[in-house]
């Protein structure tokens, strides 16, 4: 198994790190633009394979995308990050046009890859990347709601004095702070609904801290966050390396589901071998289908600006 992860910064760099701790895959290369970069972070990783005991070999490389060729899962994490006070969908301008080259040159070394968009306006750049590569629609995953959803769990773990692990709980729609809608009907600690254990005020503080967990980070970090963005990424890379079958929110190409079409967004969907293999109907109510239509609204106009670029 080969696993290419663009972008050596800190998302990329955890990404990676989670990735060989786990030995998902026998090859890794990180890549980088930034001359040295990748080539420094991947020996400085390698130099702890003997203090973790792994044996994926990782290695860097500048640019060079022939190094990357024959993987099996790429992680696009390209572009810049964003400073506090930033929305991601500042971004764009920027982070549009990475992508995209990024993706042409994945697409040229590895045609068969399964791909993992991080990169911000995440929703935005998973459809670009839909569109500029043209691979089957299972192939494209965006991360977002992996991400999400694990904020969401931390937010009522705290609130319950119990164990993320514990929970179930998912956030769909959109990977912005305010497009994303968790589901807190539907989440449960150990089968039993949370909403039995929490006041109406607490589930509205758990909602509203969910949504903004990625600026609250940047407002405290100075910079957006790495250790979930990464191990986000890399939990869906096992999922497919290992053929899971595990279920995660993910940013994918709706053709009808949930009520959208022409548009990529975050929904419940089985990952593993081939991708995203199956998108689960969780039967929203009135309120939250209108929040998700609200929300591919506001996604789908982020997606019109790409047309001006
Ligand atoms: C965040 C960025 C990675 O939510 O989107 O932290």
């Amino acid at each position: 198994m080969k696993v290419t992860v663009v972008g050596a910064g800190a998302v990329g760099a955890i990404c990676a790190d989670n990735i060989a701790r786990k030995e998902l895959c026998t090859e890794l290369v990180l890549l980088d633009i930034k001359e040295g970069l990748a080539e420094g972070k991947a020996q400085d990783m390698m130099q702890t394979a003997t203090l973790l005991g792994f044996d994926t070999k990782i290695t860097g490389s500048t640019n060079d995308y022939s190094k990357t060729a024959g993987s099996d899962v790429v992680v696009i994490t390209s572009g810049i990050p964003r400073k506090p006070g930033m929305t991601r969908e500042e971004l764009i301008g920027t982070n549009a046009g990475i992508v995209k080259t990024v993706c042409e040159n994945i697409l040229k070394h590895s045609p068969n890859a399964i791909i993992i968009v991080i990169s911000n306006p995440m929703d935005t750049m998973t459809y670009l990347a839909m569109q500029s590569t043209g691979l089957p629609k299972n192939r494209i995953i965006g991360m977002g709601g992996t991400l999400d959803s694990s904020r969401f769990k931390y937010q009522l773990s705290q609130h319950l004095g119990c164990s993320p692990s514990d929970l179930n709980a998912v956030v769909v729609g959109g990977h912005g702070d305010t497009t994303m809608i968790p589901l807190i009907r539907l989440a449960t600690w150990n089968s039993v609904p949370v909403t039995n254990f929490l006041s109406a005020e607490q589930q509205e503080k758990i909602v509203k801290d969910t949504m903004v967990g990625g600026a609250t980070l940047t407002a405290l970090i100075g910079t957006s966050a790495w250790y979930a963005p990464g191990a986000a990424g890399a939990a869906l890379v096992e999922a497919i390396v290992r053929d899971e079958k595990k279920l995660f929110t993910c940013c994918v190409a709706l053709e009808g589901e949930y009520g959208q079409k022409d548009i990529c967004l975050g929904v419940p969907v089985i990952i593993g071998r081939n991708g995203w293999e199956k998108i689960l109907d969780f039967k929203l109510n009135e309120s939250e289908q209108a929040a998700f239509n609200k929300s591919a609204d506001a996604v789908r106009s982020m997606n019109d600006v790409l047309k001006t670029l």
